[in-house]
């Protein structure tokens, strides 16, 4: 009797999310409670389709990937992306490896782009469980974030469409580095397979573009505790390394 009933024990969390202004409730099971059948299934179910259910599927997947020469300004052309941007494709690319399923979005990611082409560094946040009109080709998601960049960008974040949020302010203003777990990905680092990605807490997963990290970047990581790790013994796209994350962090779901 006293089994089942600790079987079925949740624990409801508010979550104030600092870096969209906005608070969200999560159901956390109390770690060490077992699923019964019927809530395997659903997880299984739930993730294969895309759509996840907050009591069930309770940590956050956050990537954060800078742009170093990534444009803050919404002046560049859709028809010459990488030519005119900064190469904001690579981070079209980032997004679409980070939310988009066969048929579906993934609800329980969030992904930071840090623009650091312009003279004040902007970020760009992008939340799975609101996010809307986001499709598979780099050009529309191009639009949505010249749309996000066309906004009179402040110290506090605003919404340019749902799920799509921007602000002022660089890798070192982002507050979900301090709340979270912070995985470095490097080359050098580590193989994740070997990690145990810390089950008890939200996962933040850092990325370098096409010019990797700057040194001032790697100081504030290593200052705030970061773990290196690698997805494979070549060196990769950060969009390609993305969803390696999303399948390891699936494949583990999916074991539990
Ligand atoms: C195209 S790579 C950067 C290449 C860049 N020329 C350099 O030398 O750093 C983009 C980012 O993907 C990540 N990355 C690439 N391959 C990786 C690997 N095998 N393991 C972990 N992260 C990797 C790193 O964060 C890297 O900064």
């Amino acid at each position: 009797m006293c089994l089942r009933f600790v079987r079925k024990v949740s624990l409801s969390i508010i979550v104030s999310d600092a870096d969209t202004g906005n608070r969200s409730l999560f159901l956390h099971k109390i770690p060490g409670s077992q699923k019964t059948e019927s809530e395997k299934t659903e997880v299984t179910e739930e993730t294969k389709r895309g759509s996840t259910k907050s009591h069930v599927l309770s940590r956050m997947r956050n990537f954060v990937v800078v742009g170093n020469v990534a444009t803050t300004s919404p002046d560049f052309s859709l028809e010459d992306i990488p030519g005119t941007s900064g190469r904001l494709d690579i981070l079209c690319r980032c997004i679409n490896s980070a939310f988009v399923l066969s048929h579906g979005i993934r609800k329980d990611v969030r992904i930071f782009l840090v623009l650091c082409g312009g003279d004040t560094p902007k970020t760009l946040c992008l939340r799975g469980q609101d996010l809307r009109h986001l499709n598979p080709d780099e050009r529309t998601t191009a639009a949505l974030m010249k749309k996000a960049l066309a906004l009179d960008a402040t110290e506090r974040w605003q919404r340019s469409t749902p799920g799509i949020f921007v602000r002022q302010g660089s890798l070192k203003d982002l507050s979900i580095l301090r709340d979270c777990t912070i995985y470095y990905l490097r080359e050098d680092g580590p193989d994740v397979r070997e990690q145990e990605l810390n089950p008890d807490r939200d996962a933040t997963f850092f990325l370098g573009d096409h010019m990797g990290v700057r040194e001032e970047d790697e100081t504030l990581l290593e200052e705030l505790g970061t773990k290196v790790v690698s997805v494979g013994p070549r060196s990769l796209h950060a969009d390609h390394c993305i969803v390696l994350i999303n399948n390891e962090l699936d494949r583990r779901e999916a074991s539990l």
